[in-house]
C-alpha cells in the first residue's frame, strides 16, 4: 500500500488512507512487499534493488546473538535513514529516563487516580510523562514506566526511540503507529509493541487518549516459556499480527523526534521516514488482543503466583528474574475449594507497577480506578484491603467470574523509582497506607 501526499506534508494522518492488514505469528521470518516484486530474491543486498530502491539492514541484537533470539530486519527503502540533518536538543516536558533521582526512593507503597488529561493540541511525544524508572537506559537494563496524554495526532514529525522498545497498553482511545515496516493499531483491550529505532508517527484517530507505555531498555520482549503447560496456552502465537509493508512517498519540511542516551533530540527531515516499500525480517512490530489471552488458574486449591498471567517477558542476565514482565489480570473463573481467592498478602523481591485498564480489581474494594496506577516496590507489603479481605474470607465459594475486568502489571527485577511528577501529582493517595488499617486481629488462641 501507498500514498503519496502534497509536497509541503502538512496532510493530516496520512496513515488513515491505509487499509489495516496484518500477517500472524509472533517472531517470524516475515516477508512482505507492498509493490510486486520489490524484495529481492535469493538475496539481501542485490547491486541494483528494484525500483531504485536503498537496501538497509536493522539490527536490534548483536550479529553473534543465537540464532534464535537474532532480530533484524531488511529494509527497501525510498532514501537510506543515512539521510538526516544534524540533531539539536529537544525538551523532554516530563518524558525521563534511567537512572532518576529526582526524588529518594520511598519505602512507601504509592497509589493514584486516574491523572488528569493533558492540554488540547498535545501529541504523543510532548504528552508522555514518566511515572517511574528503574536501572540505566545507556547500560540496556530497566525499564521506564510512562502515562501518555495527548490529543492530537503527529503529521509532520515522527519519532523514534534508540533506548528501547515500547509496549503501549492504551486506556482511553485508540493508538495507531504508522511504521517503517507497516501501520498498526490498538484499542483499549489491546497491546502494540514498537521496537527500539523504528520510526513511526503515533496517531490518536480518537482524539483525546490517555494510556502507559512500558519502555524496555533491556533484550526485547518475547513469549514466556510454558513448561508443564506444554506447547499450547497463554498467549499463542498465531494470536501476535505485524503490519504488512506500507510506504508514504512524501517529500517537505518534517522533523525527526529521537530517544537517545536518555535524552530527546530533534533533527530536520526533507521526506517522511516512513518510505520503507518492501521488508523481510523478524524485527517488527506487533499488536495483540489481550482478549485472546488463554487464562490458566487452579482447579483444586491455592491461588497461584500470577506469572501464570505472563503475556510478554524481557529477561535479564539471570535467568527467572526478568527486565520486564507484562502480565494481565484478565476475565477467569474462580473455581478453587477451600481457598482465599484473591492474591494474598505478600512481600516480594520483584517490583510490581499495577494499572486498571476498566472495571474492578478482585483485591481493591475502592480506590483504585481505571486510568489509576499502583507502584509496589521490592518487599513492600501488601494485599487485599481490610474490605476486601472480609468479603473474599467468608464469601460462599461456588464457581465465580470475574468479569468486565482488566488491569496489567509490569514486573521487574529492579525497584522502580519514582519521577517527581509522580511524586508530587495531585492524584497520589498520600492516605494509601490506610487501605489496610481495618485489619484487625482474629487470633483467638483456640484454633
Ligand atoms: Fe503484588
Amino acid at each position: 500500500m501507498k500514498v503519496s501526499d502534497v509536497a509541503d506534508g502538512r496532510t493530516a494522518a496520512a496513515s488513515s488512507t491505509a487499509t489495516l492488514a496484518y500477517q500472524t505469528g509472533f517472531g517470524n521470518e516475515f516477508a512482505t512487499e507492498a509493490l510486486q516484486g520489490a524484495l529481492p530474491v535469493g538475496r539481501n543486498s542485490p547491486q541494483r534493488p528494484a525500483y531504485g530502491l536503498y537496501a538497509e539492514q536493522l539490527s536490534a541484537t548483536s550479529f553473534l546473538a543465537p540464532r534464535a533470539l537474532n532480530r533484524r530486519t531488511w529494509l527497501y527503502r525510498i532514501r537510506p535513514s543515512a539521510k538526516n540533518a544534524p540533531y539539536r536538543p529537544y525538551a523532554a516536558h516530563l518524558w525521563r529516563s534511567g537512572p532518576v533521582e529526582e526524588v529518594p526512593l520511598p519505602a512507601d507503597r504509592l497509589r493514584w487516580n486516574r491523572f488528569a488529561a493533558a492540554s488540547r493540541g498535545t501529541d504523543f511525544i510532548d504528552g508522555v510523562a514518566t511515572l517511574c524508572v528503574n536501572g540505566d537506559a545507556a547500560m540496556q537494563a530497566g525499564i521506564g514506566v510512562h502515562l501518555y496524554r495527548a490529543d492530537t495526532s503527529m503529521t509532520d514529525r515522527y519519532f523514534a526511540n534508540n533506548d528501547g522498545e515500547m509496549l503501549f497498553v492504551p486506556q482511553t482511545g485508540r493508538v495507531r503507529l504508522a511504521t517503517e515496516m507497516g501501520v498498526l493499531e490498538a484499542r483499549p483491550g489491546e497491546i502494540a509493541v514498537l521496537p527500539r529505532a523504528v520510526r513511526c508517527r503515533v496517531e490518536l484517530p480518537d482524539g483525546p487518549s490517555y494510556g502507559f507505555v512500558g519502555e524496555n531498555y533491556g533484550m526485547h520482549l518475547r513469549l514466556p516459556e510454558l513448561g508443564p503447560f506444554g506447547s499450547n496456552g497463554l498467549a499463542n502465537p498465531r494470536d501476535f499480527e505485524t503490519p504488512v509493508a506500507w510506504y508514504e512517498d512524501r517529500s517537505g519540511d518534517f522533523r525527526l523526534v529521537t530517544k537517545a542516551g536518555g535524552r530527546l533530540w530533534e533533527c530536520d527531515l526533507d521526506r517522511s521516514p516512513l518510505d520503507v516499500v518492501a521488508w523481510h525480517g523478524n524485527l517488527a512490530p506487533y499488536r495483540y488482543d489481550l482478549a485472546r489471552f488463554n487464562v490458566m488458574g487452579t482447579v483444586s486449591y491455592d491461588h497461584p503466583d500470577p506469572s501464570i498471567y505472563t503475556v510478554l517477558t524481557a529477561p535479564s542476565d539471570t535467568p527467572g528474574w526478568a527486565n520486564m514482565d507484562f502480565v494481565i489480570f484478565a476475565p477467569r473463573w474462580m473455581v478453587a475449594e477451600d481457598t482465599f481467592r484473591p492474591p494474598w498478602f505478600h512481600r516480594n523481591v520483584m517490583s510490581e507497577f499495577l494499572a486498571l485498564i476498566t472495571g474492578e480489581y478482585d483485591a481493591r474494594a475502592d480506590g483504585f480506578v481505571p486510568g489509576g496506577v499502583q507502584l509496589h516496590n521490592a518487599f513492600t507489603p501488601h494485599g487485599p484491603d481490610a474490605a476486601s479481605y472480609e468479603k473474599a474470607s467468608t464469601a460462599e465459594l461456588k464457581p465465580h467470574k470475574i468479569d468486565n475486568t482488566l488491569a496489567f502489571m509490569f514486573e521487574t527485577r529492579y525497584p522502580l523509582k519514582p519521577t517527581r511528577f509522580a511524586m508530587e501529582a495531585p492524584e497520589r493517595q498520600r492516605d494509601y497506607h490506610k487501605t489496610w488499617d481495618g485489619l484487625a486481629a482474629k487470633f483467638t488462641g483456640r484454633k
